[in-house]
């Protein structure tokens, strides 16, 4: 994983013995590791037992066609590169060569430097793809597994590093879909607790009568069908964390109840007549406004004050600048690996959308959205027009509201038929006009 340290491997293949000493020597001179085969199939044995950067194969040997080592590696080799070197005449066997999958061919005859420069564009490519790849499984998740460089998500990280050691209350706020469960967890798997459970209650989703018997448990007989104690989520998350989600959902009684299991480290199970000492990390979650909801009278001032020692406020995606691409990415790879597809390539433009989008759903909007584009697109490339049609509205909205609509209709025009490349016809229908008048627009404009 280290070529410039380490020597470039090389395996060369070729049924005429002059031409494979010669391209050793030459390559070897350069200080790459020099394989030589003299056939397709001694050349995949090679393969098999060693691991080989760039093969350099012949198109035509007697045996077994140089395409077919292409194939073979281009369907079981990821990770090396294949040069073709073709006899002049045969510019279809190039043309098939690299259709196959050849990254680079060579016509016969060639000079010692054209052989070199092909080789160094070949194995440029290969370090670029690896270092392409390397970042998404190696650096794109940071300690906490989290996915984020922005300024903002980086005060996010070390609040986390900060509290997960700490036995502390944390409040955790942020819109809808920004990773405060997930955020949540990270503090949890970072604390002394990390071996203890961790239980995430939606407060919001179970049923206020039922919520209390959940969160605390009962003892037998506390209600009709109570035939058994139970514990509750506080008893389970014992020596861990318990994960209070939408906790401005609580109702009144059990806001006071809860302010009471702050303040005492105590549960009452329903029916019990005693209470008892639980050690529970606790960590709160809203999107909403718990203050103002305070001064509404919709939320316990002094539980606000409890829940609120520390709070980790999660910014929404759309302020995390790039942080929109690092996600498209990781999100494209994981789909299509799911699918066993390639991950899809996004188009400048398609990028440009995805990060003027205002995101109104966060990290989940977004891993949805990549998601279906991974589904949906066949080609590799994904552009503005398959994007779905409300966020490439959105698209102008980056410049603000300064600019005339004659100047706004240009810049959209040049997007669209750049994400076409240039075909009018297709610009014309995703611009819901036809083509006579995108050509008067054009020459009015002088886009022409
Ligand atoms: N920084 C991140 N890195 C990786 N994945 C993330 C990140 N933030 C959010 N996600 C993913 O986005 C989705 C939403 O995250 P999560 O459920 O934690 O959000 P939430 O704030 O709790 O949402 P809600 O308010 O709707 O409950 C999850 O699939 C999560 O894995
Ligand atoms: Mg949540």
């Amino acid at each position: 994983m280290a070529p410039s340290i380490e020597k470039e491997r090389i395996l060369v293949v070729d049924d005429a013995p002059n031409t494979l000493e010669v391209l050793r020597r030459n390559l070897t001179s350069k200080g790459y590791k020099v394989f030589t085969a003299p056939g397709v199939v001694e050349a995949i044995k090679i393969l098999d037992a060693t691991p080989v950067d760039l093969v350099i194969t012949d198109l035509k040997m007697p045996r077994v066609s140089g395409l077919d080592l292409v194939r073979h590696v281009r369907e079981n080799l990821k990770d090396t590169e294949v040069m073709m070197i073709t006899g002049y005449a045969s510019v279809e066997g190039a043309v098939k060569a690299v259709k196959t999958g050849a990254e680079e061919y060579l016509p016969k005859p060639f000079t010692d430097e054209e052989l070199f420069s092909a080789v160094r564009r070949a194995l440029g490519k290969l370090r670029a793809r690896r270092a392409g790849q390397a970042p998404l499984h190696r650096v794109l998740r940071n300690a906490y597994g989290l996915i984020g460089e922005s300024m903002e998500m980086r005060k996010v990280f070390e609040s986390v590093a900060k509290v997960a050691p700490t036995p502390t209350t944390v409040l955790i706020t942020g819109e809808s879909g920004t990773g405060k469960e997930l955020v949540a967890r990270a503090i949890h798997y970072n604390s002394p607790r990390a071996s203890a459970p961790f239980v995430p209650v939606n407060c919001g989703g179970i049923p206020e009568q039922l919520l209390e018997s959940e969160l605390f448990g009962y003892v037998k007989g506390a209600f009709t069908g109570a035939t058994e104690s139970r514990a509750g989520f506080f008893q389970t998350a014992d020596g861990g964390t318990i994960f209070l989600d939408e906790i401005s959902d609580t109702s009144p009684s059990m806001q006071v109840k809860l302010l009471r299991v702050l303040q005492d480290k105590e549960i009452c199970m329903v029916g019990a007549r005693r209470t008892r000492k639980v050690d529970v990390k606790i960590l709160a979650a809203t999107n909403k406004d718990l203050l103002s909801l305070v001064k509404k009278g919709a939320f316990r001032e002094d539980l606000f004050f409890r829940l609120n020692v520390i709070t980790i406020a999660i910014p929404p995606l759309r302020q995390r600048g790039n942080d929109i691409l690092l996600f498209t990415r990781h999100f494209a790879t994981k789909f299509a690996e799911e699918l066993g597809k390639p991950p899809p390539r996004f188009s400048d433009n398609a990028l440009q959308v995805l990060r003027n989008y205002y995101w109104p759903g966060n990290v989940r909007e977004l891993e949805n959205v990549i998601q279906r584009l991974v589904v949906m697109t066949d080609g590799e490339r994904v552009e503005v027009p398959d994007m779905p049609s409300l966020m490439r509205f959105s698209a102008l909205r980056e410049t603000g509201l300064d600019r005339t609509l004659a100047e706004v209709e240009a810049e959209y025009i040049r997007n669209v038929l750049t994400s076409v490349d240039g075909n009018k016809t297709q610009a014309a229908k995703i611009l819901g006009i036809d083509r006579k008048t995108l050509r008067e627009k054009l020459k009015l404009q002088g886009l022409e």
